[in-house]
């Protein structure tokens, strides 16, 4: 089994956005619209290493041998809530990639990740699949999503995160080894109430003004 990978994607315009997200003053708006700003960014450095093939197109002067994405096609998996926050972003630039949902929330007391509501692809054996939530803090919201995937036949995975705790990566890299991990960054822990410090406090009431 290849072991899958942290990447931490330090590019100067997303540090920069992530600065604002990060801060409290940004108002829900913003918020979302750095949210998504941000997700298209990361979306280039994910998309690396998509294959390609070679195609013959006319030009205007002559005929050029040109490249197009081949393989496998994009799935893009939001954990609910803050998931959504993401989509739109990458969207943008795979236009024709499909979405499924997954419904989880941590129960604030145990922390354990509760499901609730779950409508992907009937394809998604055939698909490489971005499993997307801004917040990787325990890891358990991630890695039960993670798992549900490969129960119902997933196969090609990869996480894509705003902002990850030390803790969360570790339990990724315990449940499932195989899986690369792209954020934006990683923070120094998680506090008393499994929040990550220093974050962007709760993604979801950022994203959608509730609480
Ligand atoms: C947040 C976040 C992750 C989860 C991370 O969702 O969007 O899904 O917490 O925590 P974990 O790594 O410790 O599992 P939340 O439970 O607040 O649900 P919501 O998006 O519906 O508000
Ligand atoms: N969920 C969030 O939205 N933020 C955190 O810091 C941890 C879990």
């Amino acid at each position: 089994m290849r072991l899958g990978k942290v990447f931490v994607l330090d590019h100067p315009l997303i540090q920069h956005k992530l600065t604002f997200i990060r801060d409290k003053q940004t108002g829900t708006k913003e918020f979302r619209e750095l949210v998504n700003e941000v997700a298209t960014l990361m979306a280039f450095e994910i998309t690396r290493d998509m294959p390609l093939r070679e195609v013959e197109v006319e030009t205007p002067i002559t005929t050029a041998k040109c490249r197009v994405l081949a393989g496998k096609k994009l799935g893009l998996i939001p954990i609910l809530r803050a998931g959504l926050g993401m989509v739109e972003g990458i969207i943008k630039l795979i236009p024709t990639a499909k979405v499924g949902h997954i419904g989880l929330y941590r129960d604030p007391e145990t922390l354990q990740p509760v499901h609730y509501y779950a409508k992907l692809p009937s394809d998604i054996a055939e698909r490489e699949l971005i499993v997307i939530d801004p917040m990787l803090a325990t890891g358990g919201s991630a890695s039960a999503a993670v798992q549900l995937l490969k129960d119902r036949g997933a196969r090609n995975l990869k996480l894509m995160c705003l902002i990850a705790a030390p803790e969360g990566v570790k339990r990724i890299q315990e449940d499932h080894p195989e899986l690369s991990i792209y954020v934006a960054a990683v923070d120094e822990r998680l506090n008393e109430h499994s929040y990550i410090v220093p974050g962007l406090g709760d993604a979801g009431d950022r994203l959608f003004g509730t609480k």
